[in-house]
C-alpha cells in the first residue's frame, strides 16, 4: 500500500523522510518520491524500484526543514517516475503525496485543463494537486483566515473516494497540512519537529507522541503546533496517543527475513497473546474489552465475521471452534462481498471483524456497514489505535507486535489462539463444562511449547520444501478445522512464491479438483488425530493412484500407511482446539522455504501490499 512520510521542522526534512520510507516499505510499493521546500521553489527527486534507489538519487541532500515524501503502490498509471509522487501543481505552487484513490478524478482534470492547468501524468493525485492549486489562485488573502488551509478544505470537498494526503505550498514555508478520509494518517509530534506518516512505523524513530486522524479531518502543522478541524472548517479536539510497543520489534535483528522472524516470534506472540487472558480458576478466558456483558453475550445468537485473505481463513477457524465448543451458529463473510449485499440479520447477531492492521478498507468498509444497521460490533485487532479497533464497539487486540512481512503469519497464529480464547469464553457462558474449560485452557497454555518444539523442524522442513520448489501447481487438502489452514497454506505459498496454489476440503478432490493431480501438481494434506483422519488418509490414497505426489503433515502418533507419502512433518499431538495453531507452522516454513528456493521476494512479494487501503 502507498506510504506518505510529511515533516516540519528542524533541517532534517530528507534524512526523516526516507529513514520513514524505508519502514514503510513493507507495506509494498513500486516507486517512490520526496519533495522539499527550498527558496528556489519545489526540489522533487522520484525513482522507481526500491527506497535505495531514491536515497542514492538524493545523495548528501537529505536536508531541508519542510518535506513530504511517498511509496506508491501503483493503482492509476504505470509505475514509471511521472505516476511516483509527490506531484507538483502545473503553476509550481503545491506539491502533494495521497494514498487512496480518487473516483471523480476525470471530471476534475477535464475541469482543470479548461482552466489551463496541464498534466503530466496518468494519475488522480495530480488532479487533486491542481485543484488544490486552482482553489489557491482563486483563495482571496483574508486577516485570520489560512489561504492554504482554505483551498485544500475546498478541494476535498470536491473529492469522491479515499484519501491520505500530505500537501505543501511554495508560498507557505513554515506550513504543512495532512488530512484523511479512509486512508490512515497519524501526526507524530516532536521537539521542534512535527511528521505526518502513514502508520506509526514510520515516525516512532522520531517520537512516540501521536494523534491518529479520524476520516474527514484535515491537520494544519507548523514546527512547534497543530491543528485540527473537519474538511468543513469545524474544530476539533486532538487525542494524544502514546505508542507503547518497542521500536526494536518492527526491526529485522539476525533474521534474514521479517517473514521468518515473524515465523520464529510465535512462541512469544501467542504468549503475549494470552497474558491475563485467563480466570483464576483455570477454565475459562477473560477479555477487558469486548464492552458486552455475561448477560447481553448470552443474548447473542448468531455471530458474523468480517475480514480479507489470511484474517478472513481465521475467521474460517473461528467458525469451527465457536459453533464446536460454545454451540453458536456463526456466519463467515468476506468483507467485501457483505458490505455490497445487504445481508439480511436478525438483531441478535453480533459482528467481529479480523484485521491484523486494522486498516483495510474493504473490512473498515463492512465494519461501518454492519454499525450502520446497527450491529454490535467487535474487532479482533494488531494494531493498537487503528481506525478498525477505534470505531468498533469493543475488542480484542492481539498483542503479537508489529507485523512487517507482507504474509501474514504470527498475526494469523495469534488470530486463531484469540478465537479458540473467545470459543472457550463464549462456550463456559453456555453449556462448556468446567472440566472441559480447564482442559482447553491447559492445551493454550502449552501451545508457544509446542511451537518451540515444530520449529526445531525447519531445516527438515527447507529440506523438503526445496524438492517441490520447481512445481507450478500445488493442492492444499484437509478436512473440518484442517480446511482453513489448507486454505491459509495455499495463500501463503501462492503470494510468496507465486505457484498456483489452492486450497480445499479434502472430500472436494473427487467432485473437480482431481482432475488436476498428476506428477505435475503435488499435494500437501493435513491430516490430524480424530473423526476424520482415516478419510483424509483415504483421500491421499486417491492422489497417490493418480502418480500424485503427496505431502503430509499429520500428527505424531498417526499411522500413516506405508508409502503413502512422499514425504511426512508431524506435530505433536494436542486437543482439537490447538491442532489449527500447531499445523500451520509447517506450511508457513514451507511456504518460507519454497519461496527462497525460487529465489523471490519472501518480505516484499511482487504485486502484494501488507495493508489493503484501498478497494
Ligand atoms: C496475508 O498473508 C495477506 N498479506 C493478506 O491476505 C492479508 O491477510 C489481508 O490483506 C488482510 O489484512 P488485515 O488482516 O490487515 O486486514
Amino acid at each position: 500500500m502507498c506510504g506518505i512520510v510529511g515533516y516540519i521542522g528542524r533541517d532534517r526534512a530528507g534524512s526523516v523522510m526516507v529513514d520513514g520510507l524505508k519502514r514503510l516499505e513493507y507495506r509494498g510499493y513500486d516507486s517512490s518520491g520526496v519533495a522539499v521546500w527550498t527558496e528556489e521553489g519545489i526540489k522533487q527527486t522520484k525513482r522507481t524500484g526500491r527506497v535505495a534507489e531514491l536515497e542514492a538519487a538524493l545523495g548528501d541532500d537529505l536536508g531541508g526543514t519542510l518535506g513530504i515524501s511517498h511509496t506508491r503502490w501503483a493503482t492509476h498509471g504505470d509505475v514509471t517516475e511521472a505516476n511516483a509522487h509527490p506531484h507538483t501543481s502545473s503553476d509550481g505552487k503545491i506539491a502533494l503525496v495521497h494514498n487512496g484513490v480518487i473516483e471523480n478524478y476525470v471530471g476534475m482534470k477535464t475541469f482543470l485543463t479548461e482552466k489551463g492547468y496541464t498534466f503530466q501524468s496518468q494519475t488522480d493525485t495530480e488532479a487533486l494537486c491542481n485543484l488544490i492549486a486552482y482553489h489557491y489562485a482563486k483563495e482571496p488573502e483574508v486577516a485570520g483566515k489560512n489561504r492554504f488551509l482554505e483551498s485544500v478544505r475546498k478541494s476535498l470537498r470536491h473529492v469522491e473516494g479515499t484519501y491520505g494526503i500530505a500537501a505543501l505550498c511554495t508560498d507557505c514555508p513554515g506550513e504543512l497540512i495532512g488530512a484523511r478520509k479512509g486512508s490512515p494518517l497519524i501526526l507524530g509530534l516532536g521537539e521542534g519537529e512535527n511528521i505526518l506518516a502513514s502508520d506509526a512505523n514510520a515516525l516512532t524513530h522520531c517520537t512516540r507522541n501521536v494523534v491518529y486522524l479520524e476520516d474527514n479531518e484535515v491537520v494544519h502543522l507548523t514546527d512547534d503546533d497543530f491543528s485540527i478541524t473537519t474538511v468543513s472548517s469545524k474544530s476539533v479536539e486532538a487525542v494524544i496517543h502514546q505508542v507503547d510497543w518497542d521500536t526494536s520489534e518492527a526491526e529485522l535483528g539476525d533474521y534474514d527475513h521479517f517473514m521468518q522472524k515473524e515465523i520464529f516470534e510465535q512462541p512469544t506472540s501467542l504468549e503475549n497473546g494470552m497474558r491475563g487472558r485467563f480466570s483464576d480458576d483455570g477454565s475459562t478466558a477473560v477479555f477487558g474489552g469486548l464492552n458486552l456483558n455475561s448477560q447481553e453475550l448470552r443474548q447473542v445468537d448468531r455471530i458474523l465475521f468480517l475480514a480479507c485473505g489470511t484474517a478472513w481463513h481465521s475467521c474460517l477457524v473461528a467458525e469451527y471452534l465457536i459453533e464446536r465448543f460454545a454451540r453458536i451458529p456463526v456466519e463467515v463473510e468476506y468483507a467485501s462481498e457483505f458490505r455490497y449485499r445487504n445481508a439480511p440479520l436478525d438483531k441478535n447477531t453480533l459482528v467481529i471483524a479480523i484485521s491484523q492492521s486494522g486498516e483495510t478498507i474493504d473490512t473498515l468498509g463492512a465494519l461501518r456497514e454492519a454499525k450502520r444497521k446497527g450491529y454490535r460490533t467487535l474487532a479482533i485487532n494488531n494494531s493498537v489505535g487503528s481506525t478498525i479497533a477505534r470505531e468498533s464497539d469493543g475488542g480484542i487486540y492481539q498483542h503479537a507486535g508489529p507485523e512487517i512481512g507482507v504474509a501474514s503469519t504470527k498475526a494469523f497464529t495469534s488470530q486463531i489462539m484469540i478465537c479458540a480464547m473467545l470459543a472457550l469464553y463464549l462456550g463456559r457462558l453456555r453449556d462448556l463444562s468446567y472440566g472441559d474449560g480447564v482442559a482447553i485452557v491447559k492445551a493454550l497454555k502449552k501451545v508457544p511449547a509446542q511451537v518451540e518444539e515444530i520449529l526445531k523442524q525447519n531445516e527438515k522442513i527447507a529440506t523438503v520444501a526445496k524438492k517441490y520448489a520447481s512445481y507450478e501447481d500445488c493442492l492444499f487438502l484437509g478436512r473440518q478445522l484442517m480446511f482453513p489452514i489448507a486454505l491459509e497454506g495455499a495463500l501463503k505459498l501462492k503470494e510468496i512464491s507465486y505457484i498456483h496454489a489452492e486450497g480445499y476440503p479434502a472430500a472436494e478432490m473427487k467432485h473437480g479438483p482431481i482432475a488436476l493431480i498428476s506428477e505435475d501438481c503435488p499435494s500437501v494434506f493435513l491430516a490430524t488425530s480424530g473423526e476424520v483422519f482415516s478419510k483424509s488418509l483415504a483421500n491421499a490414497q486417491e492422489v497417490k493412484a493418480r502418480k500424485g505426489k503427496v505431502i503430509c503433515i499429520a500428527s505424531e502418533g498417526c499411522d500413516i500407511p506405508e508409502g503413502l507419502a512422499d514425504d511426512t512433518i508431524l506435530v505433536p499431538e494436542c486437543h482439537e482446539i490447538v491442532q489449527p495453531i500447531l499445523m500451520t507452522i509447517p506450511i508457513q516454513l514451507f511456504s518460507y522455504h519454497v519461496a527462497l528456493e525460487r529465489g523471490c521476494d519472501v518480505d516484499k512479494p511482487r504485486n502484494l501490499a501488507k495493508s489493503v487501503t484501498v478497494e
